[in-house]
């Protein structure tokens, strides 16, 4: 098999808290970045975008993602809020991928999601081609307009996903897999 089948059937999220440095050197995040933008987009449009978490910048975001739950949760005890600001600060790096999907006169909107999951994909899978592991996730925040607006979100674009990306020191289980059985049909027959 050839080593990017090998990869492409063994690829599995790992936890973020999972995750540990070091991080990717500059020039890995470069052919990261690159190969995240190499994607099926209808129409060029680049419908997506990126935000690199690095370093403290990962703490400056999660401030605002503990003020937002401060602000619902007046409540919440000290280690829920600082869990809360640790959110982007578990693995090294984290890129948020932005859709920037917008109506168009040609290209349907959800193509253009489309090619923003196609992007964090590619992203998760040069991870792990670069001998990183990665998780793509979304959580609570991601969907909370006073955090995209700290994080530089304009009102129509929306976060497909956080991929967080490190190393891995202890491999997880993989999970079971769909059977093809189940979702594949063969037209006509
Ligand atoms: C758009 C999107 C958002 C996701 N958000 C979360 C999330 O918030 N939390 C989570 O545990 N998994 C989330 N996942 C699932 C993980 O990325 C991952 O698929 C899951 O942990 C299973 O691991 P696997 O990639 O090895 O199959 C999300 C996946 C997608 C495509």
């Amino acid at each position: 098999m050839s080593d990017a089948l090998t990869l492409l059937k063994s690829r599995r999220s790992v936890k973020p808290i999972d995750l540990v440095g070091p991080g990717p050197t500059p020039a890995e995040l470069d052919t990261l970045l690159t190969i995240a933008s190499r994607v099926p987009d209808h129409g060029k449009l680049m419908p997506w975008r990126f935000i690199v978490f690095e370093d403290d910048a990962r703490l400056q975001a999660g401030d605002a993602i503990a003020a937002a739950f401060v602000a619902d949760h007046p409540e919440a005890a000290a280690d829920q809020i600082a869990f809360e600001r640790q959110r982007l600060a578990r693995a090294p790096l984290v890129v948020a991928v932005v859709s920037r999907a917008a109506p168009h006169v040609k290209i349907p909107e959800w193509e253009q999601v489309l090619s923003a999951g196609a992007a964090a994909m590619n992203l998760v899978l040069a991870a792990h081609a670069l001998g990183f592991a990665a998780n793509w996730i979304t959580e609570w925040y991601a969907y909370d307009r006073r955090v995209c607006d700290a994080l530089g979100l304009a009102p129509h674009e929306k976060i497909a996903g956080f991929v967080h990306i490190g190393h891995v020191l202890h491999p997880p289980e993989d999970r079971p897999r769909p059977a093809l059985a189940d979702i594949v049909t063969r037209y006509g027959t």
